[in-house]
Formats: structure tokens, sequence, C-alpha cells
């Protein structure tokens, strides 16, 4: 059981899921992810968020754990999808007469997916709900972090931020709940994948949200993956906020794809001559061996970025094309991007990989060019070319 008081009155029920093989039905788990959800106890209480459908039973046995036979007065829904809001039906049936707490876009996804809307209240943004015993929950609407619906639940006099998907991390909790009891190192990792590949899409909106907060008192961020944040808040905060802002750390991702070699071999002689000019952080990355999500991952952390790959069929290569729809879809900007193509008799690839890149707000560094067959001496020169024109970008 992993019951855990957090801070006076307020407690952790949440559930892991160390089963799911990829979260969305996209992003590998190796580490597993946590559905959090929260208690808090006044003279009335609220239950914050539920979990995923498969964790029901789980999830119940633990609330009950709290609460014993008393009612559940309040359910504050934070968020709808599905991973938190998959356990709203057996709540409701294990607390009948308990009130649903959300705004006006909440209304509708509870009548939509669980046919509720009954016993349904509707809060605007900067409304209070007083739970009596020094207990008052104040609710920002914080759209797009990650759904419409998205708010976000603050215990006034306790200083606890319930956040959503906010400064959430994949990983599941390994015991400690809370940051200053865990090694959170295992878990920084797993924030950036998180960040880069569920929140991403949604950075001005992730920056609405901060702005937001800049001037309340925040002791305790309990988000709806992965640890409570206390110790290590302005770190959390400080990466979703670079992040959200696009801005990359001084470092250089390739990825590539490749057949059989050849276009390999061009990605390791770039990565050799960035780093005989004095980069440091270079990461290369096989499109067709690592998951996209940790390339992605690795992309929205550094600031410079060169993407590769063999003509296929007239066209890109399908892993190539994947990377830079990704992009798109992130509308990936701020960062300084190069490309380079391999072919045998017509090559394309870096005529349509600039093309991609031309369609972002980034900036492209250097000459595109495509290798035939294999690295040539003069292939080798416009490598090195696009290595030192990318090394002097990232560095400045
Ligand atoms: C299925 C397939 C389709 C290909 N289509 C093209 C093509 O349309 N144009 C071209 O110039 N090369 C084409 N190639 C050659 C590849 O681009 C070739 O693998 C590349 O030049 C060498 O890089 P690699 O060793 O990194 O795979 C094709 C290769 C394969 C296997
Ligand atoms: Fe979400
Ligand atoms: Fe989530």
């Amino acid at each position: 059981m992993n019951i855990q008081e957090i801070y006076n009155g307020t407690y952790y029920v949440g559930v892991n899921d160390r089963t799911t093989y990829r979260f969305e039905g996209l992003w590998p788990l190796p580490q597993g992810v946590s559905y959090n959800s929260y208690i808090v106890k006044g003279e009335k209480v609220a239950l914050i968020d539920t979990v995923h459908v498969a964790h029901s039973s789980r999830f119940i046995e633990r609330v009950k754990e709290i609460t014993g036979n008393n009612p559940i007065d309040y359910l504050i829904i934070n968020h709808m999808e599905p991973d938190h809001s998959g356990s709203i039906q057996a709540i409701m049936s294990a607390y009948p007469s308990l009130k649903i707490i959300g705004n006006s876009k909440t209304a509708a996804m509870i009548k939509g997916y669980y046919g509720i809307s009954e016993n349904v209240i509707t809060i605007a943004d900067g409304d209070t709900l007083d739970l009596g015993g020094g207990k008052v929950l104040k609710f920002y609407l914080t759209p797009m972090v990650h759904w419409p619906e998205t708010m976000m639940t603050y215990v006034e006099n306790d200083g606890i931020l319930f956040s959503g998907d906010a400064f959430g991390c994949f990983g599941a909790l390994n015991g400690g709940v809370i940051d200053s009891t865990i090694d959170t190192s295992q878990y920084y990792p797993e924030m950036y994948r998180y960040y880069s590949n569920i929140v991403a899409k949604y950075g001005t909106f992730v920056q609405k949200a901060i702005a937001r907060f800049n001037d309340i008192k925040i002791d305790y961020v309990c988000s709806t993956h992965g640890p409570v944040w206390h110790d290590e808040i302005s770190q959390v905060v400080g990466i979703y906020d670079r992040l959200s802002r696009y801005e990359g750390e001084p470092g250089v991702v390739i990825a590539y794809a490749s057949m059989y070699g050849n276009t390999e071999e061009l990605a390791d002689t770039i990565a050799a001559e960035l780093s005989r000019n004095g980069v440091r952080n270079i990461r290369v990355h096989n499109l067709s061996k690592t998951h996209l999500s940790f390339v992605l991952a690795d992309i929205m952390r550094y600031n410079g970025l060169i993407i590769g790959g063999p003509t296929y069929n007239n066209g890109l290569f399908p892993e190539v094309e994947r990377l830079l729809s990704a992009l798109k879809g992130r509308e990936l900007r701020n960062r300084y991007v190069g490309c380079f193509g391999a072919g045998t008799w017509a090559p394309v690839s870096s005529k349509n990989i600039k093309a991609c890149i031309d369609s972002l707000k980034v900036e492209a560094v250097g000459t595109p060019f495509d290798m035939k067959c294999a690295e040539t001496p003069a292939d080798i020169e416009q490598a090195r070319a696009l290595a030192s024109a990318m090394a002097v970008k990232i560095k400045e």
C-alpha cells in the first residue's frame, strides 16, 4: 500500500502502472508510470482526480484506507483524459452522494465519456470551495495543459498545487512519493521525455499557466504523474519553463536512418567533427532503432539538430518522415537545424528534409547535400563543413 500523508491532511492515493507497454498507445514505459490521485481532508473531504480504469478497485481500497466508512464529499476533476478520469464511475458507485466539481468544458466530457450529468457542479476561473477546517480550494483554469478542460486546484493555506499533467513525468513511484524522500535522478530524463511527447505541442499554454503562479506561494506541486515536488520545485518548474519556451541547452542531436550503413557512416563523421569543434553534448540516434520518444526528448533539450537519411522510392525514408512530422506537430522552434541525405541513383533526401526545416520557425544551418552510394572525400568535406557551421551556431 502506498498511502502517504503529503502535508497537513493531504494524502496520496494514486497507483502505479508497470504493465502498460505504451502510454497513449505510443510511448514506451520502461520504468512504468503512476496515476496520481490525492485526498484533501477538511471538515469535508475532497478527492482530486481518479486513476486509469484498469486500477479502479485498488484505487478505491486506497481511498478507503484514508476515509474509512466516511463519505467523500467532492471529486475535483482537473483533467478528463481517461488516465485520470477512468475511475469516475467506480468512485460514483462507491460514493453515490458525491458531487463532481469541474468547469464548463469538463461537464460535456463527463457526460460524453461516462454518461454522468447529475451532481456535477460547474466552477469558473478563480472560484473557491471551502472544505472547512481551514482548507479552501481555489480553482485555476489552465486550458490546453494538456486538454481544453484542464485546470489546477490550489489549497490556499497549505500552499499545495494540484497541477494536473503539468510538471509530471513518466516513471512509477517506487516507494517514496515526495521528492525529498527519493533519489529523483531517475525521474528527470523521463520528465524530458514526458514533456516532449505529451505536452510539447502546447508550450504557449504552459507558459500562460506558469505565469499565473508567479506570485503565489507554492510548497508542494502534486501532479498527476510522478513524484510530488517539494524540495525540487524550482528545478522542475525551470525545466517546464525552458522546454515550453523551446529554449535549448548547447548540444547537437544527430538523428539519422540508414539501411546499409552508408548514411550512418556520414552521421558518425559529422559527430566526430562536432566533437573536434568542442561540442560536448552530442547525441546520435538511429531512428530505426531508438524509439522516437527518446529522440524527441533530446531534440527538445538541445539547441542543435542534424537530420540525415537515405532516399527511399523517390522520397524520404519512412522513419525520417515520421520524425519530421513529429517536429511539425510539436511546432519545433528556436533551433539550429541542418541536414544531409543519401541515395544511389537519384537522391532527394536533403532537399525534402530542407523543405520541412524551412516550414518550421528554426534557423537552417549549413548547406544540404546528398552522398551517392558511399562516403567520398568530397562528402566528408561537406559533412565537416556542416558540423563546423553547427558548432559555431550552438555556442553563440
Ligand atoms: C527500397 C529501396 C528504395 C530506394 N529508393 C531509392 C531512390 O528512390 N533513389 C535513390 O537514389 N536511392 C534509392 N535507394 C538507395 C538508398 O538510398 C541507399 O540505401 C543509400 O544510397 C545508401 O545509404 P545507406 O547505406 O545508409 O542505406 C533505395 C534503396 C532501397 C533499399
Ligand atoms: Fe493528459
Ligand atoms: Fe495524464
